[in-house]
């Protein structure tokens, strides 16, 4: 049998968040790290807590691969502008960026502060504008290049999170235009739309308990595979459209989300129902 390079066998990557919140089970940015490492590249660890991502190093170097840490704001422009730079430095170029930093945030137009408006927009959007700023002229200037930006099934679907959808509708249309004024420079921009998956900083938002039972009991059911998924569900979605195996592939959004986006939510209903809720009365489905 012919013998398989890593899908981004000794390329430079920059993954954007590449810590991970605290806590059981790992983040995409994390997973993402690690995955492209295991393909072949050399990883710029970018986090604003580098303790964090310096866990991401240690597993990185504990398995044969290279990783470095650098820590930065990514919602500043002097960050991202440095982050670039010390990817240059380190490994001689960028071959690629995944824009993974970003953070859900609930609230209707009412009740969203312009403050929370505004972080959300910051966390979610000016991250991956200002990263790919950057790195853009870098990946342009050798004639090749693959971003690939950690968007949401939020953009696609009302859940009551107003900020936090607008600020990833923005990064899928963010993408599209990208696609498109960069396509002839050799750079391919694509975006992952996850769903309901268990990471830690998921995890972190419910006291462990019978309520964060039922919760990831929910998110298992509410696909049309009936199973959880995690970071690494990302992360090889990342890995594979961040390699030369997707060279024909651009301006695409990936959903990785058990085709939660590919059924009438009424057809799942006798699912989740057979998820016992604590504290509720079993009600008769009808
Ligand atoms: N978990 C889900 O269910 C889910 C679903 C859809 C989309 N997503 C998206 O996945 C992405 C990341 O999720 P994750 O699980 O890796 O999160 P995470 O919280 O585990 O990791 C994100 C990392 O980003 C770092 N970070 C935060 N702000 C930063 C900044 N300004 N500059 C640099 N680093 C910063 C944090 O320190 C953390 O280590 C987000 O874009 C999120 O919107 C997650």
């Amino acid at each position: 049998m012919a013998e398989r390079a890593g899908r981004v066998e000794g390329k430079a990557a920059i993954v954007t968040g590449a810590g991970s919140t605290p806590g059981p089970g790992i983040g995409t940015g994390k997973a993402t790290a690690v995955a492209l490492a295991r393909e072949g590249a050399s990883v710029l660890l970018v986090d604003l807590h580098p303790e964090r991502a310096e866990e991401t190093r240690r597993m990185i170097e504990d398995e044969g691969g290279k990783a470095e840490v650098f820590a930065a704001d990514v919602t500043r422009a002097a960050g991202c502008e440095a982050m670039v730079r010390a990817a240059v430095d380190a490994f001689g170029t960028v071959d690629v960026l995944v824009n993974n930093v970003g953070r859900a945030a609930l609230g209707t137009v009412v009740d969203t502060s312009e403050e929370d408006w505004d972080r959300a927009l910051d966390i979610n959007l000016r991250t991956a504008f200002l990263a790919s700023k950057y790195a853009v002229p870098v990946m342009a200037a050798q004639g090749s290049g693959s971003i690939v930006n950690i968007a949401s099934i939020s953009a696609l679907r009302g859940d009551g999170t107003v900020a936090y959808s607008a600020a990833k509708g923005g990064l899928i249309a963010m993408t599209i235009d990208m696609a498109y004024s960069h396509g002839r420079q050799g750079i391919r921009v694509n975006a992952i739309a996850p769903g309901h998956i268990t990471t830690p900083m998921v995890l972190s938002v419910t006291a462990p308990g019978p309520r964060a039972e039922f919760m990831n009991a929910m998110r298992s059911e509410a696909g049309l595979l009936g199973t959880p998924g995690d970071g690494w569900d990302v992360a090889w979605a990342a890995a594979f459209l961040a390699g030369d195996e997707a060279r024909w592939i651009t301006g695409a959004v990936l959903p990785v989300e058990s085709g939660v986006l590919s059924v009438t939510p009424l057809m799942m209903a006798p699912h989740l129902r057979a998820v016992p809720e604590p504290g509720a009365s079993r009600r008769a489905v009808p």
